[in-house]
């Protein structure tokens, strides 16, 4: 099924539910060069006027070579069915497999950069701001739990310049 290009303003869904319960693929690139992960931290809304997706991802991640790389993303997000896809993006590395063969999942074009076929509802976004995070940065320390064994996130905030659904 084609994807249809609609107005998110027109559009209302929970945050909380989508991004921290359903999860999402974040996934930047283009046809030919290409890299996804399940994420399940970000935030939708409102900055400079525009509409903002902000995603978080360690500076560890294939996905963020590609997200440096790249002035887009994508946020995929899926229906029940696809929790076991998601969970494999989630677990394994773009470095060690082909994340689409072996969960089935089709990467389609959009706006010159990739999302995916069986996906419910795409938000492309262009990068308009990226930020590492840092120590000295948390005013709340016990956040810092996060990171005893694993890097910092960097954030990237995007304009959402598409959203589409089915
Ligand atoms: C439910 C779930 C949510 C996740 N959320 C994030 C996230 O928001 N940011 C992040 O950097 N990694 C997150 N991860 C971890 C990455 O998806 C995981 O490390 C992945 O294997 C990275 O793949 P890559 O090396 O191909 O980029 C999450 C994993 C799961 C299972």
């Amino acid at each position: 099924m084609d994807f249809i290009k609609k107005d998110i303003n027109g559009e209302s869904f929970n945050p909380f539910r989508l991004i921290g319960k359903d999860w999402f693929l974040l996934t930047s690139g283009n046809m030919n060069e290409y890299n996804t992960m399940t994420a399940s931290w970000g935030q939708m809304g409102i900055l400079w006027n525009k509409p903002v997706f902000t995603t978080v991802v360690r500076t560890s991640r294939k996905t963020f070579e590609l997200m440096e790389k790249n002035e887009f993303f994508t946020a995929s997000f899926f229906d029940e069915d696809y929790r076991s896809a998601l969970n494999f993006c989630g677990s394994h590395s773009g470095r060690d497999c082909d994340k689409a063969k072996e969960t089935g999942l089709v990467p389609v074009e959009l706006e010159g950069t990739v999302a995916f076929e069986q996906a419910k509802a795409v938000m492309v976004c262009r990068k308009l701001y990226e930020k590492d995070m840092a120590e000295d940065d948390f005013l709340d320390k016990s956040l810092l739990k996060f990171y005893e064994k694993d890097p910092f996130h960097k954030t990237f905030i995007g304009e959402i310049v598409g959203y589409y659904t089915k």
